[in-house]
């Protein structure tokens, strides 16, 4: 595996593989991995002749009083096990090659963007928009794996590939779970004894609320409540718990077309997201 710095070694690799006809898979990441990212990169070295995953940690994504400066950083661990899974090209950029001085340009996605995880992290959108739309100007690649744990994030992307007709496809893959449930998530270091315990609460809430449209029940706020009685019990009062169309995030009264259940919350010292799709009857 390659470590590139420079955006003109990356892109050599992948003129390189182009020329030989080779498909070209990108997997963002903000490093620190753990099997959520190796269930992406792993799905893009089964699917392209070249695997590019780009390591990353945004400073535009995070706002001023965010964990940017604490983020879990160790390149030489994610190194060995990008290269672990076959990885070609791990892309792990300084700051100033990706936002030299004069960088001026920002990509905002209206709407969707202004709600949920868009309302609490103002600017924060737009930071991973802009950054996406660079690695995909930089990488060309063919396709690109994202976790739908970051569902917000992943319609973001989808809007801003089809808006500017970028030449990529974005592939969603599943949420990767811990054996008790917990979504994996780099930020789940944070979470130390009895903070860890809770945290399962935001799945098993989800949980009740998928038991309870199972059992025919389409009314988002009998839905809800099921998400929040399981959320109280331990002690977590949520940042948001919404019920939203699949596709647009426009909130929702009714489970009549593919609709999301979406979750944020602070447990002890990280702040959690998860979601689920409950299917549309329509
Ligand atoms: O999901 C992430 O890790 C980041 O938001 C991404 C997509 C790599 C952009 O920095």
């Amino acid at each position: 595996m390659r470590i590139a710095r420079t955006i003109a070694e990356v892109r050599a690799a992948v003129d390189d593989a182009k020329q030989r006809g080779h498909r070209v898979g990108l997997v963002p990441t903000m490093g620190a991995f753990h099997e959520g990212h190796l269930s992406l990169m792993r799905r893009a070295r089964a699917e392209n002749g070249l695997v590019v995953v780009s390591l990353f940690v945004n400073p535009t994504q995070f706002a001023a009083n965010e964990d940017l400066s604490t983020y879990p950083r160790d390149e030489q661990r994610d190194a060995a096990l990008a290269e672990a899974e076959g990885v070609d090209v791990l892309f792990a950029p300084e700051p100033a090659e990706i936002y030299p001085d004069g960088f001026a340009t920002s990509i905002h996605v209206a709407g969707i963007t202004e709600v949920l995880d868009g309302a609490s992290r103002p600017g924060h959108f737009d930071g991973v928009a802009t950054v996406v739309a660079k690695l995909f100007g930089i990488v060309r690649p063919d396709v690109a794996y994202f976790g739908r744990k970051d569902a917000q994030q992943v319609l973001v992307v989808q809007r801003v590939v089809r808006d500017l007709n970028l030449d990529v496809r974005i592939e969603p893959c599943p949420i990767v779970r811990e054996p008790d449930g917990l979504a994996m998530s780099s930020r789940n270091v944070y979470l130390v004894a009895d903070a860890r315990a809770r945290a399962t609460a935001l799945h098993r809430a989800l949980d009740a609320a998928a038991a309870v449209h199972r059992d025919g029940v389409l009314d988002a706020e009998s839905i809800r409540s099921s998400a929040l009685a399981v959320l109280a019990d331990a002690g977590i009062d949520p940042e948001y718990l919404e019920l939203r169309d699949a596709d647009s995030l426009a909130a929702v009264d009714r489970v009549e077309r593919d609709a999301l259940l979406l979750v944020a919350a602070r447990v002890g010292a990280a702040r959690l997201i998860d979601n689920l799709l409950l299917k549309g009857d329509a």
